[in-house]
């Protein structure tokens, strides 16, 4: 029986036989023992492997070098080293696959695009390995959060005749590129979603409470540093529920997320901390002991006009606000997260709901430093006519999102609901700085490997 790297480090007691398998760091050699470093991936620290020269198997020790996979049977003993409580003495070893010289990890310090070029490996270095067990274990902290709400995870489709975003930034999925699209695979044009959210709103007007958490696919061409052409969105959707109900939701869910991980992810934290972020730790307690500031989208911009600050883009009421005014906002302002609403209609999708004042709309951003925009959501328009008027304005074909509107025919409720980008949940608590390194095998323009 087989235990893990971390199950042994974390051990109570010594132990008279264990096995273990993993991958070799290091190894050094003296004249009668060979001391190798053995990471399985399980936690972040690896743990330190002594073997006798004589002991069965290890004749072979001279191939077990740094990314070599390895077999170990042997004693767990208390570590007289520094730092390391448990170490394993060997009283066998096995050689499983062996690694030529041009194993690409041998040295420390690769760039991160280097990595990226060998994204096949780099969950092998303490970083990236760090990196995707957090995300392992955010991804099960999304599900807890829901399931304590009472919420109903729902699975929207990957596929979809929908744009949700009204964006036209959809890839398509044919059989038959070239054909008309009634004689494509679905008798009709068909896309990758942009969004779960049309969906889960039909999912939420008979189950209330609900939340869809898959891939998300955008065929945008911004080569930025948050934006990725695949990416994971969590989008919980809430019947009875309003502009400031949504914004509660999406502030709790942040708060539990990045508490979750101040208290299961002590150790890969460590290495963030150390090469990613300095100020990492500091930077997440404080989300968790204090609040989110709220601010309107024109409080927003009267805030970036008076600052006095340049910034590439221009700042002004009616436009977007991009990644470096929302930056600022949360660095220099706030100094730290913050909740955007009610912005203006002409940069928000169809389906938010109309404020009285008829220029905006309950919209609401939450904006992190750091990171910027890392949930979007509204209220939705559950007013049929003002729906329906929205949907012409905007040149929805009636019948093709027909079943859209039939929620404000049959029953209509008030109901609100967000996306959060996993990614650049991941980004805010792990502090990397590019969106390439948190997607295993990432999705850009031009950039489809593996
Ligand atoms: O603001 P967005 O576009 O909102 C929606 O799609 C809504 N339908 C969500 C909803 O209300 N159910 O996207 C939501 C979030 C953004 O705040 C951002 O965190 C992330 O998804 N996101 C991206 N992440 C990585 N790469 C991209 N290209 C992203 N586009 C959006
Ligand atoms: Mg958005």
């Amino acid at each position: 029986m087989r235990t893990s790297v971390k199950n042994l480090l974390n051990s109570a007691t010594a132990l008279d036989s264990v096995e273990l398998a993993g991958w070799v760091r290091t190894r050094r050699d003296s004249k009668e023992f060979s001391f190798m470093e053995l990471n399985d991936g399980s936690c972040l620290k690896g743990i330190q492997v002594i073997i006798d020269l004589g002991t069965p198997g290890s004749e072979e020790v001279g191939k077990m070098n740094t990314g070599a996979a390895v077999k170990v049977a042997g004693e767990l003993l208390e570590s007289p080293g520094q730092g390391q409580s448990w170490e394993v003495r060997a009283t066998e070893v096995e050689l499983v696959g062996g690694v030529p010289d041009d194993f690409p990890l041998q040295k420390k310090g690769h760039t991160p695009e280097f990595l990226r070029s060998i994204a096949h490996l780099r969950p092998r270095t303490n970083l990236y390995g760090a990196t995707f067990r957090m995300r392992s274990r955010l991804a099960y902290a999304v599900h807890r959060f829901f399931n304590e709400r009472d919420f109903t995870y729902v699975h929207t489709p990957v596929i979809t005749t929908s744009d949700c975003e009204g964006a036209g930034e959809m890839f398509q999925v044919t059989t038959n590129d070239a054909g008309q699209a009634e004689e494509d695979f679905f008798g009709k044009k068909s896309y990758l979603t942009v969004s779960g959210q049309l969906e889960a709103e039909t999912f939420a007007c008979a189950l209330s409470n609900v939340y869809t958490f898959g891939p998300t696919f955008r065929a945008e061409n911004s080569n930025t540093s948050r934006h990725a052409s695949e990416f994971w969105m969590i989008e919980p959707e809430m019947a009875f529920c309003n502009l400031e109900g949504d914004m509660d939701l999406a502030e709790d869910f942040i708060q539990f997320l990045v508490k979750d991980v101040l208290e299961n992810n002590e150790g890969d934290l460590e290495i963030f901390a150390k090469f990613v972020d300095k100020g990492l730790r500091q930077r997440l307690e404080g989300l968790v002991g204090g609040g989110f500031e709220r601010m309107s989208y024109t409080e927003a911009v009267e805030q970036l006009i008076v600052s006095g600050q340049k910034f590439d883009y221009p700042v002004q009421w009616g436009a977007n606000l991009q990644s470096e005014h929302e930056r600022y906002l949360c660095e220099e302002v706030v100094k730290g997260p913050l909740t955007v609403y009610n912005y203006p209609k002409s940069i928000k999708p169809f389906y938010m709901r109309a404020n009285d004042d008829g220029k905006t709309v309950t919209a609401m951003d939450v904006l992190v430093p750091g990171v910027g925009e890392i949930i979007g959501g509204s209220q939705r328009e559950e007013r049929y006519d003002l729906l329906k008027a929205e949907m012409e304005a905007n040149d929805l074909s009636l019948k093709n999102y027909g079943w859209y509107l039939d929620l404000r025919k049959y029953g209509t409720v008030p109901h609100a609901g967000f996306g959060a980008g996993f990614e650049r949940l991941l980004m805010y608590v792990t502090g990397m700085q590019n969106i390439r390194d948190v997607i295993p095998f990432a999705r850009t323009p031009g950039n489809c490997e593996f």
